[in-house]
C-alpha cells in the first residue's frame, strides 16, 4: 500500500517537473515565453466564454491549455484551435455550450509564429473579420467558417503568401430557434492572386456578386490550388475560359447554386486532375461536352438543375473510367439510357 502511494508521489513529481520544463525550461528565451503567455491571456480576455470553455487557460503551462499547441522545444505558440466541435444543425444546446464570441484582440499579432488558427462555428455575429489577421504572415491554415463574421474580407489577406488553407464558408440554414447569420462579401478579388501557396479555398455563401467573371482569371494564377468551393456566391453571367489553363492540381470544383448563365465551361476538360465537378442549380445551357466522359480521374459529376442538352446514350458510351456518382437530372437531355 505504502509503496504504491510513494510510487504515485514520485510519478506525480516527475509529471510536474516534465510539464513545467516543457513550457518554462527555456531560460534563454524566457522573455518570449512570458509574452506568448501574456498574449494568450489578453486574447482570452477579449472573448466571451459564458460556459467556461477556456477554464484551463490559467497558470503558466500555456502549452497545455485547451486548444493551444506549442513548438516542441521553444514554447512558441504555433496553433490556436478553438473551433466549436458541435455543428449547429445537430443539438442546439450542445453547440451553444461551446459558443465563443466577443472581441478578437489585436495583440494576437504578437504570436509571430502562429501557423494555424481555427475559430470556426463560433459566433462573432456582425463583427468584421479583423484586418490584423492579414499580418499573421506565417499562417498556413485559417478557418473562420460559420463564425458569423460580416462585412468585406480584408484585402490585406493578400499578404498571407504562406497560407495553404483558407475557409471562410458559411451555410444557409434555417431553423426555428435562430437565424444563421451570413453577411460576408468581397470587394475585389485581385489580391487573391497573391495567395500563391493556397491549396484549399472555401468561400461558400460569401457574396461575390461584385467580382463578375474575374474570379476565373484570378484563381487560375494559384499554381497548386486543389479544392475550390464557391457554392451560393451570387456569381452570375458566363464562366469565361482563362487564356491558358493553369489549374493543373485542381481536384475539386464546386460552384453550385450560383446564377451562371453560360455554356458548360469546356476548359475544365483541360484539367485532367479533376476528380469532382459540381455545377448543379445554375442556368447552364448548350450541350454537355462528350469529353467529360474521358476525363481520366473524374469520380463525381453533379450537373442537376440546369438547361443542358445532349444525347444520353452517346454520353454514356464514353469511358467514364473512374466515375462513382453521376447526376445529370433536371436538364434537357434526350435519348435512351440503354441502346
Ligand atoms: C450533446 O451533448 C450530450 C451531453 O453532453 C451528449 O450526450 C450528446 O452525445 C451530444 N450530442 C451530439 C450530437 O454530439
Ligand atoms: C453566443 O454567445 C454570445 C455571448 O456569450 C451571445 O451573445 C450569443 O447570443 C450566443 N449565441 C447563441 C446563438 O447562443
Ligand atoms: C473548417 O471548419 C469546419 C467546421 O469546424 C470544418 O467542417 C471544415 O472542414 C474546416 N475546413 C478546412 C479546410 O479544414
Ligand atoms: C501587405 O502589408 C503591407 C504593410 O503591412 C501593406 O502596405 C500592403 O498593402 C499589404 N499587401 C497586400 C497585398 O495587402
Ligand atoms: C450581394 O451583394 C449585392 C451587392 O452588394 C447585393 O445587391 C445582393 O443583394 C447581395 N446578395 C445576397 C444574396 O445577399
Ligand atoms: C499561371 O501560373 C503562373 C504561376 O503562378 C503565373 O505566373 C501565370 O501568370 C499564370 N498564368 C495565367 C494565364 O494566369
Ligand atoms: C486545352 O488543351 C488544348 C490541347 O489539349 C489546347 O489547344 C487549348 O489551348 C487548351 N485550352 C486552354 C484554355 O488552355
Ligand atoms: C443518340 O445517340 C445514339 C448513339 O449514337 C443514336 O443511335 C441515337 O439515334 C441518338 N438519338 C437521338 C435522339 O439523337
Amino acid at each position: 500500500m505504502e509503496r504504491i502511494s510513494i510510487l504515485g508521489f514520485i510519478v506525480a513529481i516527475l509529471y510536474f517537473i516534465t510539464t513545467e520544463l516543457a513550457c518554462n525550461g527555456y531560460t534563454h528565451i524566457g522573455n518570449n515565453i512570458q509574452s506568448e503567455q501574456e498574449t494568450l491571456i489578453d486574447f482570452k480576455s477579449g472573448l466571451k466564454d459564458p460556459n467556461n470553455r477556456l477554464s484551463s487557460w490559467k497558470g503558466s503551462n500555456y502549452c497545455y491549455w485547451q486548444g493551444i499547441t506549442c513548438e516542441k522545444d521553444t514554447g512558441i505558440v504555433i496553433s490556436i484551435d478553438l473551433h466549436n466541435p458541435y455543428p449547429r444543425e445537430n443539438v442546439y444546446e450542445n453547440w451553444s455550450s461551446m459558443n465563443l464570441s466577443g472581441e478578437i484582440r489585436p495583440s494576437l499579432t504578437k504570436l509571430k509564429s502562429l501557423k494555424y488558427l481555427d475559430l470556426s462555428f463560433n459566433s462573432f455575429k456582425g463583427m468584421p473579420i479583423p484586418q490584423f489577421f492579414g499580418s499573421l504572415k506565417n499562417l498556413l491554415y485559417l478557418n473562420l467558417s460559420g463564425a458569423e463574421f460580416s462585412g468585406t474580407i480584408p484585402s490585406n489577406f493578400g499578404n498571407l503568401s504562406n497560407l495553404q488553407y483558407l475557409d471562410l464558408s458559411s451555410e444557409i440554414l434555417s431553423y426555428d430557434d435562430f437565424e444563421y447569420f451570413n453577411d460576408l462579401s468581397i470587394g475585389n478579388i485581385e489580391w487573391m492572386a497573391s495567395l500563391v501557396s493556397l491549396k484549399y479555398l472555401g468561400m461558400d455563401y460569401v457574396n461575390l456578386s461584385s467580382v463578375g467573371s474575374e474570379w476565373v482569371e484570378v484563381l487560375n494564377k494559384l499554381p497548386i490550388l486543389t479544392e475550390l468551393h464557391l457554392d451560393g456566391c451570387s456569381l452570375f453571367g458566363s464562366i469565361p475560359s482563362p487564356s491558358f489553363v493553369n489549374f493543373t492540381s485542381l481536384l475539386v470544383i464546386s460552384i453550385n447554386s450560383n446564377q451562371f448563365i453560360s455554356m458548360f465551361p469546356e476548359w475544365l476538360l483541360n484539367v485532367s486532375s479533376l476528380g469532382s465537378i459540381d455545377i448543379s442549380y445554375n442556368q447552364l445551357h448548350g450541350r454537355i461536352p462528350l469529353g467529360l466522359g474521358e476525363l481520366p480521374n473524374l469520380q463525381y459529376l453533379y450537373l442537376f438543375g440546369n438547361y443542358l442538352e445532349g444525347n444520353i446514350s452517346q454520353l454514356l458510351r464514353k469511358s467514364w473510367k473512374k466515375i462513382e456518382f453521376l447526376n445529370l437530372g433536371g436538364n434537357e437531355l434526350h435519348g435512351k439510357f440503354f441502346s
